[in-house]
């Protein structure tokens, strides 16, 4: 495993091959913006959504919920909506946040890290499963809140964190870590 820091702050990597499958999969998760015209079979997005709702979250309140997006046109406009996220997959999740559901106040904002270990949840999945995928930040830019909710015909209370483009990659990009040993604290900062 990793031999400690250097002079520069970065760790020595281990050999990719050393790493536990988990491990591995979370070095491999990269974000992946082209995709082949292959659909997903809507087995494997079940099985998305499994990983998605695994996730821990405060209080197990699971504020979460998804919107699947397989409909060309619907995928167009969402995409349209999202400047940052003009990008051709065959398939979208958006990640939303129930804030009926979500821990009470003062707690209310954990809804956000709920959402988004969930996403990542399915990131990581989907890198198991051989897809590509990207996450396209929708909360807190209000601007994309509103698009997105008005588009998804989401009801008061239910906010679009992100949304991940999911498809079978038509790009590789490699493993890595960004370890970085300067931004670690030990005991104190
Ligand atoms: C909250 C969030 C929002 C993001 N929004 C976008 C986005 O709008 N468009 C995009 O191309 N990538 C987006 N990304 C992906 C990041 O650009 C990417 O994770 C980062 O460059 C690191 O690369 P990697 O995912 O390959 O490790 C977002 C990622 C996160 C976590």
């Amino acid at each position: 495993m990793a031999t400690g820091p250097q002079a520069d702050g970065a760790a020595s990597w281990p050999p990719f091959e050393s790493l536990t499958a988990v491990e591995q999969t979370i070095w491999r998760r990269r974000s992946i913006r082209r995709f082949t015209e292959e659909l997903v079979s809507p087995e494997v997005v079940e099985r998305l959504l499994m990983a998605g709702m695994a996730a821990p979250s405060a209080s197990n309140r699971r504020p979460w919920e998804f919107v699947v997006i397989d409909d060309v046109e619907l995928l167009d406009k969402l995409q349209h909506r999202l400047v940052l996220g003009r990008y051709r997959p065959p398939l979208a999740i958006v990640v939303c946040g129930n804030l009926k559901r979500a821990y009470p106040p003062p707690g209310r904002d954990f809804w956000m890290q709920d959402c988004s270990a969930a996403a990542q949840n399915i990131l990581l999945a989907a890198t198991g499963l051989g897809l590509g995928s990207v996450w396209i930040g929708i909360h807190p830019v209000g601007l994309f809140v509103r698009a997105v909710s008005q588009l998804l015909g989401l009801p008061r209370g239910i906010v679009p964190l992100g949304a991940l483009y999911i498809g079978h990659p038509a790009e590789t990009r490699p493993p890595r870590t960004q370890h970085d040993a300067t931004r670690v604290h030990h005991n104190g900062y």
